[in-house]
């Protein structure tokens, strides 16, 4: 295994909470020994090692409680924006699982599956660093509810909504036959397509009701300094 600190040099690297159990401990290991992808053990998951430049994706255990699990992601958003954010689950429980996936966690796993699933997903994201990008100041959207903009991110035309407590940011384009799903209606957090009625949930972009068969794609969103950000897609 590679083991680096992020403080010494440019090499890239994947901090991991030294809460991990075992089992997540050696699927990462044997990862790196692959990939030759660096891993940094860390006790506090602090600011300086999660926002070093070679700090590409972090690695924490997914807490039981879904309170915990927002908790978790507003700590590691606020620290490190655009960092690949992957949570362990050590229980086979799906409603948690699913949970985590659709409040900010980018990648969930069991702990044997880790080391593959981040690999996978590495090699996809090119190790590339997602610089986000501001597209509203907080103080224009306080207290606002529904549709708060349309914005054109890389090329990809999306939009932003709040609703159920969350920000949201799919592409502005329905899987079914391509309405704007910016024209729709949002209740409870879900977006309903004005053309035939297909219902996404505007965090993670699942389909929640046909007639269109796939998601939406979707985009990280958060607030910081004052200010709405879109992660653009690696
Ligand atoms: S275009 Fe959205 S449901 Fe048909």
């Amino acid at each position: 295994m590679a083991v680096h600190s992020p403080t010494s040099g440019p090499c890239r690297s994947i901090v991991v909470s030294k809460l991990v159990a075992p089992a997540t401990r050696r699927s990462l290991e044997n990862m790196s020994r692959r990939s030759g992808v660096d891993l940094f053990f860390s006790s506090t998951l602090s600011s300086a090692e999660l926002t070093d430049r070679a700090a590409v994706a972090v690695v924490v255990p997914v807490p039981h409680a879904e309170d915990e699990v927002m908790e978790m992601v507003h700590r590691i958003r606020e620290l490190a924006p655009t960092i690949l954010l992957c949570g362990v689950i050590d229980v086979p429980d799906q409603s948690l699982w699913l949970f985590a996936e659709r409040n900010g966690f980018n990648l969930v796993s069991s702990a044997g599956g880790i080391g593959a699933a981040l690999s996978r997903r590495l090699a996809a994201d090119d190790l590339g660093v997602r610089e986000p990008i501001a597209v509203l100041n907080s103080s224009d959207i306080a207290g606002r509810l529904g549709l708060l903009g349309e914005f054109e991110v890389e090329g990809c035309s999306v939009a932003l909504w709040r609703g159920g407590g969350r920000l949201g940011c799919l592409e502005n384009r329905c899987t079914h036959s391509g309405a704007k799903l910016s024209e729709g209606e949002v209740e409870d957090g879900v977006v309903t397509c004005p053309r035939h009625g297909s219902r996404f949930d505007i965090v993670s972009g699942e389909r929640v009701r046909g007639p269109a068969d796939s998601d939406v794609k979707h985009f990280d969103v958060f607030e910081r300094e004052g200010r709405v950000w879109i992660v653009p897609e690696p």
